[in-house]
C-alpha cells in the first residue's frame, strides 16, 4: 500500500521537479532520507547512476567522498550535499602526500584505492575499486610484482585472503565496522539460530571469519532476496536494516550490533534536503586537474566491472 506523503515531502518532490534534480541516497542513509530517494544503493551503484543520469542536479545523501566521486564522473551536472560536513573518517585516514611517499617507497606497485578516499588521493591512485568489485580489481592485476592497497587493512587483509596476494595495506579502518565484535555474532548466533550471518568486508577480520557470506551493501540486498534463508544477522551500519526490510516484508533482519552506526551517514535529514534544493547548495565539486587524474582510476576500475 502506498504510504501518504507528508508536507516537507511534497515540497521535496515539486521543488526537485522544478530543480531537474535527482535524489541519490547511500544505503545508511535515515529511512526518512530513503523514503525521499529516487535511487539507493551502494556506493558502486551510486556512481553509475551519478554518471549516467539525466537531471541537471545530483542531491547527494552520503558522505563526502561520494559526492566527490559523483561530481569526478559527471562535471557538468550541479552535486550537491544537504549536509556538507558529512565527512567518511576513514577515507580522512589517507591524504595525497602520504600516498605519494608510499609510491615513492614502492616505486613498482601497483596502487589500488578504495572508494572511500578524496578525490586527491584518488588522482595519485591506478584503480580505485568498491566492497563489491576489490576481489575483481586485484584479480585482474595479475602480471605486477607489488599492489599497495589503500586505506582500509581489514579489506585489504579479506582481499589479500580472498586472491592470494600479498598487499601493501595502509592503517585506516573504519570506526563504525569495527563496533561489531565476535562476541555480538556468538550472541545474536544464539537468539537466532536459523539465521544466516552476513558482513561487510570492513569488519574486523575475526568477524569476517565467522560469517556466512562476506557482501557489500548491494550485494547484502541481492543476496537477502534471494536466499531460501527466512532470518539474517546484518553485520554492517544499520540503515541497511531498513531497505532489506522494505524489500523484503516476509523475512526478519537483525542487527550484529545496534552500536554500528555511522554519525555521518545520519547528518542529513529531509529538512536539510528541502534546503539544498531551495539555496542549490552546498555545492562539491573538484579542479579539472584532480577530476582528470581520479576519472582515470575510476574508468579502468569500471572496465573491469
Ligand atoms: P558500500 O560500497 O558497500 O556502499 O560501502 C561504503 C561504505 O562506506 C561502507 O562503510
Ligand atoms: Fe566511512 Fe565507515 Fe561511515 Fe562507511 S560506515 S562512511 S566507511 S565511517
Amino acid at each position: 500500500m502506498k504510504r501518504e506523503l507528508s508536507e516537507l515531502e511534497i515540497k521535496i518532490k515539486e521543488l526537485k521537479k522544478k530543480r531537474n534534480a535527482v535524489i541519490l541516497a547511500h544505503n545508511y542513509q535515515l529511512p526518512e532520507v530513503q523514503d525521499v530517494a529516487d535511487y539507493c544503493g551502494d556506493s558502486l551503484e551510486l556512481s553509475r547512476i551519478a554518471a549516467t543520469t539525466s537531471a541537471k542536479v545530483i542531491v547527494f545523501c552520503g558522505v563526502h567522498f561520494m559526492a566527490e566521486t559523483a561530481s569526478i564522473l559527471s562535471p557538468d551536472k550541479l552535486v550537491i550535499m544537504p549536509d556538507i560536513h558529512a565527512g567518511c573518517p576513514m577515507a580522512n585516514m589517507i591524504n595525497a602526500e602520504q600516498l605519494k611517499k608510499l609510491k615513492v617507497e614502492h616505486p613498482k606497485a601497483v596502487v589500488v584505492g578504495y572508494v572511500n578516499t578524496s578525490a586527491e588521493v584518488k588522482a595519485e591512485l591506478d584503480y580505485c575499486c568498491t566492497s563489491t568489485n576489490a576481489i575483481a580489481v586485484v584479480n585482474a592485476l595479475k602480471d605486477c610484482e607489488e599492489i599497495i592497497f589503500v586505506p582500509d587493512k581489514y579489506l585489504a587483509d579479506y582481499v589479500s585472503k580472498n586472491t592470494g596476494r600479498k598487499l601493501i595495506s595502509w592503517n585506516g579502518l573504519c570506526p563504525t565496522h569495527i563496533k561489531i565484535l565476535p562476541e555480538d555474532i556468538k550472541r545474536e548466533r544464539k537468539f537466532h539460530p536459523f539465521a544466516k550471518v552476513i558482513v561487510h568486508p570492513e569488519c574486523l577480520p575475526a568477524v569476517v571469519s565467522m560469517a556466512d557470506a562476506v557482501l557489500s551493501t548491494s550485494q547484502m540486498s541481492k543476496y537477502a532476496k534471494e536466499t531460501e534463508a527466512k532470518e539474517m544477522i546484518i553485520g554492517t551500519e544499520v540503515g541497511l536494516i531498513y531497505k532489506l526490510k522494505k524489500d523484503n516484508p516476509a523475512k526478519e533482519f537483525y542487527p550484529a550490533s545496534e552500536r554500528a552506526v555511522c554519525p555521518n551517514m545520519k547528518r542529513t535529514t529531509q529538512e536539510k534536503i528541502l534546503w539544498a534544493l531551495e539555496e542549490l547548495k552546498e555545492e562539491v565539486r573538484v579542479s579539472d586537474e584532480i577530476r582528470q587524474r581520479a576519472r582515470k582510476a575510476i574508468d579502468r576500475m569500471l572496465e573491469i566491472c
